[in-house]
């Protein structure tokens, strides 16, 4: 008797405890369940979105523009992207968010797709339902001219076909969750549709700074939103750490633009030391010299930021 009732204060604490975490679980369990049917709900979304009209093109130099554009700035072949021949990339993890495949988009595989659904897929992010798509970074280039697009176009168009099953492609709980925090892009229409579109003068191809500024997008993914870099959110610790590339003490001071170039060339890094695989360049390295020197010019204009202040 008497020892039953010593126990009992400390056993009246293990409920409280007990049930506190139990409406802690509860309410985190609620919150994610949230964020993941807002997010589902968003993907199921169909855009009102018109079918722009493309003039496709046959001649040579229209269809080298949409080849060198599709290599470098709107990254189609890279290996991570819908691979060199274009009939799927490879698998990769993006940590716990989501396994990523691009799909088979060579040859007879668009066939499906109307030229005018195939540029509003690349200047919106939605699929020929009207939905849309996971993942693909749609934001790092639909802002894009017309004329590119339609050259992008023409040239997908002469693909040939190479057969090659999709591989997986799904978003994780933690990805949708991260997501809808807008600490990741997965669903990419939602955010390309909030998105100002640059003046028809920014995005004129040229060497300056406000051309790199869009160029730079593809950047800021992994570098942070003002390129100084530091851990991803939501990334394991095991994944390596972007660089600062603003012109702090921390970043990119000292470079010159062909120590610029060089890295993106040949992943060989101002100290010598090479670049992490997980830093892709065979888009970069495909980029023409205009669109690197864009490139360098914008980084040398922005504020330098000490590494990490994303
Ligand atoms: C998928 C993520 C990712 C993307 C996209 C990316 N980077 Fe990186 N970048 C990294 C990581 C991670 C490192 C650090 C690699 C290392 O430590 O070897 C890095 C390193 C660098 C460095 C080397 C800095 C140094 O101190 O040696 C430069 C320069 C750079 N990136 C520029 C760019 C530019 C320019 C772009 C866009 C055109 C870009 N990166 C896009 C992940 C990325």
């Amino acid at each position: 008797m008497q020892n039953t009732k010593r126990r009992r204060p400390a056993k009246r604490v293990v409920v409280a405890l007990g049930a506190l975490v139990a409406l802690t679980a509860l309410g985190a369990g609620l919150s994610v369940w949230r964020d993941v049917t807002a997010f589902e709900a968003s993907m199921r979304k169909v855009y009102a979105r018109p079918v722009p009209l493309v003039s496709r093109s046959a001649e040579p130099g229209v269809l080298a523009h949409g080849k060198q554009l599709a290599e470098s700035v709107a990254s189609c072949t890279a290996a991570a992207c819908h691979g060199v021949d274009l009939a799927g990339g490879r698998t990769f993890n993006i940590g716990p968010l989501a396994t990523i495949s691009g799909p088979n988009i060579s040859g007879a595989a668009l066939a499906s797709y109307t030229d005018g659904e195939l540029a509003r897929l690349i200047q919106r992010g939605v699929k020929r339902n009207g939905r849309g798509v996971l993942f693909m970074p749609v934001q790092n280039f639909s802002w894009l001219p017309p004329t590119d697009i339609s050259a992008i176009v023409s040239y997908l168009r002469t693909v040939p076909g190479v057969q090659r099953p999709n591989g997986p492609l799904r978003a994780s709980l933690f990805g949708k969750v991260l997501d809808r925090h807008e600490r990741v892009i997965l669903d990419v229409a939602r955010r390309v549709e909030s998105e100002p579109a640059p003046s028809p003068i920014q995005a004129q191809a040229n060497a300056s700074a406000s051309y790199g500024e869009l160029l730079s997008r593809a950047c800021s993914m992994c570098h942070g939103q003002h390129l100084s870099g530091g851990a991803i959110p939501g990334a394991p610790s095991s994944t390596p750490v972007p660089s600062n590339l603003t012109s702090d003490a921390s970043g990119l001071r000292d470079w010159t633009f062909d120590d610029f170039k060089r890295l993106l060339t040949t992943r060989r890094r101002k100290n010598g030391k090479a670049l992490d695989p997980f830093m892709p360049t065979d888009a970069f390295a495909k980029y023409d010299s205009v669109q690197m020197h864009a490139l360098w010019s914008y980084l040398r204009s922005i504020p330098p930021r000490r590494l990490g202040q994303r």
